[in-house]
Protein backbone atom coordinates (compact mmCIF):
# COMPACT_ATOMS: atom_id res chain seq x y z
CA UNK A 1 0.00 0.00 0.00
CA UNK A 2 1.09 3.47 -1.05
CA UNK A 3 2.09 5.46 2.43
CA UNK A 4 2.37 9.20 1.51
CA UNK A 5 -0.47 10.27 -1.01
CA UNK A 6 -0.41 13.75 -2.80
CA UNK A 7 -3.08 15.96 -2.30
CA UNK A 8 -4.45 18.86 -4.10
CA UNK A 9 -6.87 21.36 -3.40
CA UNK A 10 -7.33 23.96 -6.19
CA UNK A 11 -10.47 26.17 -7.82
CA UNK A 12 -8.32 26.37 -10.73
CA UNK A 13 -8.01 23.67 -13.60
CA UNK A 14 -5.23 25.02 -14.73
CA UNK A 15 -3.34 24.81 -11.67
CA UNK A 16 -4.80 21.04 -11.34
CA UNK A 17 -3.64 20.02 -14.32
CA UNK A 18 0.20 21.33 -13.41
CA UNK A 19 -0.03 19.23 -10.22
CA UNK A 20 -1.35 16.07 -12.30
CA UNK A 21 1.65 16.87 -14.41
CA UNK A 22 4.15 16.95 -12.14
CA UNK A 23 3.38 13.78 -10.28
CA UNK A 24 2.79 11.75 -13.58
CA UNK A 25 5.09 8.64 -13.05
CA UNK A 26 6.07 9.87 -9.39
CA UNK A 27 3.15 8.54 -7.40
CA UNK A 28 0.78 6.31 -8.16
CA UNK A 29 -2.51 7.71 -5.71
CA UNK A 30 -3.56 11.19 -5.96
CA UNK A 31 -6.16 12.72 -3.55
CA UNK A 32 -8.27 15.31 -4.82
CA UNK A 33 -9.84 17.50 -2.87
CA UNK A 34 -13.53 17.91 -3.89
CA UNK A 35 -15.37 21.07 -2.07
CA UNK A 36 -18.98 22.63 -2.71
CA UNK A 37 -18.87 25.98 -0.83
CA UNK A 38 -21.63 24.61 1.66
CA UNK A 39 -20.09 21.59 3.76
CA UNK A 40 -16.92 23.71 3.64
CA UNK A 41 -16.25 27.11 3.25
CA UNK A 42 -13.96 26.65 -0.30
CA UNK A 43 -14.63 25.24 -3.52
CA UNK A 44 -12.59 22.98 -6.31
CA UNK A 45 -12.20 22.74 -9.61
CA UNK A 46 -14.89 20.21 -11.66
CA UNK A 47 -14.19 16.69 -11.13
CA UNK A 48 -14.30 16.74 -14.78
CA UNK A 49 -11.26 19.09 -15.11
CA UNK A 50 -9.47 15.89 -14.22
CA UNK A 51 -10.04 14.58 -17.54
CA UNK A 52 -7.62 11.65 -18.26
CA UNK A 53 -6.18 11.57 -14.82
CA UNK A 54 -7.37 8.20 -14.19
CA UNK A 55 -5.36 6.49 -16.68
CA UNK A 56 -1.96 7.94 -14.59
CA UNK A 57 -2.99 7.23 -11.22
CA UNK A 58 -5.56 5.75 -8.69
CA UNK A 59 -7.78 8.54 -8.03
CA UNK A 60 -8.69 8.95 -4.08
CA UNK A 61 -11.75 11.33 -4.35
CA UNK A 62 -12.35 13.26 -1.26
CA UNK A 63 -16.09 14.77 -1.00
CA UNK A 64 -15.90 17.32 1.07
CA UNK A 65 -20.01 18.28 -0.19
CA UNK A 66 -23.01 18.77 1.51
CA UNK A 67 -24.46 16.16 -0.66
CA UNK A 68 -22.06 13.24 -1.60
CA UNK A 69 -24.65 11.16 -3.70
CA UNK A 70 -25.20 13.59 -6.34
CA UNK A 71 -21.25 13.16 -6.67
CA UNK A 72 -21.31 9.30 -7.10
CA UNK A 73 -22.25 9.17 -10.50
CA UNK A 74 -19.46 11.48 -11.76
CA UNK A 75 -17.19 9.83 -9.87
CA UNK A 76 -17.00 6.62 -11.70
CA UNK A 77 -17.42 8.95 -15.03
CA UNK A 78 -13.57 10.45 -13.93
CA UNK A 79 -12.94 6.62 -13.15
CA UNK A 80 -12.11 7.58 -9.28
CA UNK A 81 -10.29 4.45 -7.75
CA UNK A 82 -11.69 5.34 -4.30
CA UNK A 83 -14.41 7.71 -3.27
CA UNK A 84 -14.36 9.73 0.62
CA UNK A 85 -17.41 10.79 1.88
CA UNK A 86 -18.26 12.33 5.18
CA UNK A 87 -19.52 10.68 8.12
CA UNK A 88 -21.27 13.88 9.01
CA UNK A 89 -23.26 14.06 5.32
CA UNK A 90 -25.11 11.00 5.66
CA UNK A 91 -27.99 10.06 7.55
CA UNK A 92 -26.82 6.55 7.50
CA UNK A 93 -23.33 4.94 6.64
CA UNK A 94 -23.86 1.80 5.86
CA UNK A 95 -27.15 2.51 4.17
CA UNK A 96 -25.00 4.56 2.01
CA UNK A 97 -22.24 2.73 1.92
CA UNK A 98 -24.25 -0.58 0.64
CA UNK A 99 -25.61 2.36 -1.82
CA UNK A 100 -22.38 3.16 -3.30
CA UNK A 101 -21.56 -0.66 -3.83
CA UNK A 102 -23.22 -0.46 -7.26
CA UNK A 103 -20.36 1.41 -8.65
CA UNK A 104 -16.25 -0.13 -8.96
CA UNK A 105 -14.94 2.50 -6.92
CA UNK A 106 -13.71 1.26 -3.27
CA UNK A 107 -15.50 3.58 -0.51
CA UNK A 108 -14.19 5.55 2.47
CA UNK A 109 -15.75 7.43 5.31
CA UNK A 110 -13.93 10.96 6.56
CA UNK A 111 -14.01 11.65 9.92
CA UNK A 112 -13.74 15.08 10.99
CA UNK A 113 -11.28 15.43 14.28
CA UNK A 114 -14.76 15.93 16.61
CA UNK A 115 -16.58 12.83 14.88
CA UNK A 116 -16.52 9.46 16.23
CA UNK A 117 -18.73 6.42 15.06
CA UNK A 118 -19.00 3.72 17.22
CA UNK A 119 -18.76 0.75 16.54
CA UNK A 120 -17.69 1.17 12.97
CA UNK A 121 -20.23 -0.28 10.33
CA UNK A 122 -20.10 -4.16 9.26
CA UNK A 123 -19.30 -2.86 5.40
CA UNK A 124 -16.72 0.23 6.56
CA UNK A 125 -12.97 -1.10 4.95
CA UNK A 126 -11.29 2.43 5.30
CA UNK A 127 -11.22 5.46 7.41
CA UNK A 128 -9.78 9.15 6.60
CA UNK A 129 -9.19 10.51 9.94
CA UNK A 130 -8.87 14.43 9.63
CA UNK A 131 -6.18 16.02 11.65
CA UNK A 132 -7.81 19.53 10.44
CA UNK A 133 -11.13 21.07 10.24
CA UNK A 134 -11.33 20.42 6.28
CA UNK A 135 -11.44 23.56 3.67
CA UNK A 136 -8.11 24.65 3.39
CA UNK A 137 -4.88 23.16 3.07
CA UNK A 138 -2.06 24.44 5.34
CA UNK A 139 -3.17 24.13 8.72
CA UNK A 140 -1.72 22.66 12.26
CA UNK A 141 -2.24 19.40 12.51
CA UNK A 142 -4.33 18.54 15.81
CA UNK A 143 -2.44 16.14 17.92
CA UNK A 144 -5.48 14.65 19.27
CA UNK A 145 -5.79 12.42 16.41
CA UNK A 146 -3.02 10.37 17.42
CA UNK A 147 -4.85 8.97 19.81
CA UNK A 148 -8.26 8.62 17.59
CA UNK A 149 -5.64 6.54 14.98
CA UNK A 150 -4.46 4.28 17.96
CA UNK A 151 -8.24 3.79 19.33
CA UNK A 152 -9.29 3.13 15.65
CA UNK A 153 -6.91 0.43 14.89
CA UNK A 154 -7.09 -0.85 17.84
CA UNK A 155 -11.31 -1.37 17.95
CA UNK A 156 -10.51 -2.48 14.30
CA UNK A 157 -7.54 -3.53 13.48
CA UNK A 158 -8.76 -4.94 9.50
CA UNK A 159 -9.87 -1.61 9.00
CA UNK A 160 -7.99 1.02 6.49
CA UNK A 161 -7.35 4.02 8.29
CA UNK A 162 -5.84 7.31 6.21
CA UNK A 163 -5.27 10.23 7.65
CA UNK A 164 -5.75 13.44 6.30
CA UNK A 165 -4.80 17.30 7.11
CA UNK A 166 -1.45 18.85 8.87
CA UNK A 167 1.28 16.24 7.67
CA UNK A 168 4.54 16.79 7.34
CA UNK A 169 7.89 16.00 7.70
CA UNK A 170 7.80 16.73 11.16
CA UNK A 171 5.14 14.59 12.48
CA UNK A 172 4.82 11.86 9.58
CA UNK A 173 6.29 9.84 11.63
CA UNK A 174 4.04 9.90 14.93
CA UNK A 175 1.26 9.35 12.39
CA UNK A 176 2.35 6.03 11.61
CA UNK A 177 4.26 5.47 15.16
CA UNK A 178 0.41 5.66 16.04
CA UNK A 179 -0.99 2.84 13.72
CA UNK A 180 -2.14 4.76 10.33
CA UNK A 181 -1.74 2.75 7.22
CA UNK A 182 -1.58 6.27 4.82
CA UNK A 183 -1.39 9.88 5.06
CA UNK A 184 -2.32 12.35 2.74
CA UNK A 185 -0.09 14.72 2.31
CA UNK A 186 -1.25 18.43 0.86
CA UNK A 187 1.22 21.91 1.48
CA UNK A 188 4.03 19.36 3.24
CA UNK A 189 4.32 18.95 -0.57
CA UNK A 190 2.58 21.16 -2.70
CA UNK A 191 4.33 24.15 -0.98
CA UNK A 192 7.89 22.45 -1.10
CA UNK A 193 10.30 24.28 -3.85
CA UNK A 194 9.84 20.88 -5.46
CA UNK A 195 7.05 18.78 -4.67
CA UNK A 196 8.38 15.62 -6.25
CA UNK A 197 11.57 15.54 -3.83
CA UNK A 198 9.46 16.86 -0.69
CA UNK A 199 7.20 13.96 -1.73
CA UNK A 200 9.98 11.38 -2.43
CA UNK A 201 11.46 12.43 1.00
CA UNK A 202 8.52 11.43 3.15
CA UNK A 203 7.93 8.85 1.59
CA UNK A 204 11.42 7.17 2.71
CA UNK A 205 10.75 8.51 6.31
CA UNK A 206 8.05 6.01 6.62
CA UNK A 207 9.81 3.29 4.64
C1 LIG B 1 -8.41 19.67 3.56
C2 LIG B 1 -8.16 18.58 2.57
C3 LIG B 1 -6.80 17.96 2.70
C4 LIG B 1 -5.69 18.93 2.34
C5 LIG B 1 -4.41 18.53 3.00
O1 LIG B 1 -9.66 20.18 3.42
O2 LIG B 1 -9.10 17.55 2.72
O3 LIG B 1 -6.72 16.80 1.87
O4 LIG B 1 -5.51 18.99 0.94
O5 LIG B 1 -3.52 19.60 2.97
P1 LIG B 1 -2.49 19.84 4.14
O6 LIG B 1 -1.61 18.62 4.16
O7 LIG B 1 -1.78 21.08 3.78
O8 LIG B 1 -3.27 19.97 5.42
ZN1 LIG C 1 -8.59 15.79 1.53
Amino acid sequence: MQKVIPAILTSDSKELKEKLELFKGESQWMHIDVMDGKFVPNTSASLFALEDASEFFNLEIHLMVQNPEAYLEDCREIGAKRVVFHAETVENISAFLEKAQQFEFQTAVALNPETAISPFPEVLRNVLLMAIHPGFQGQEFLPLVLQKIADTKKLSPQLIVGVDGGVKKENIQSVFQAGADYAVVGSGVMEAEDPVVAFKALEEMVK
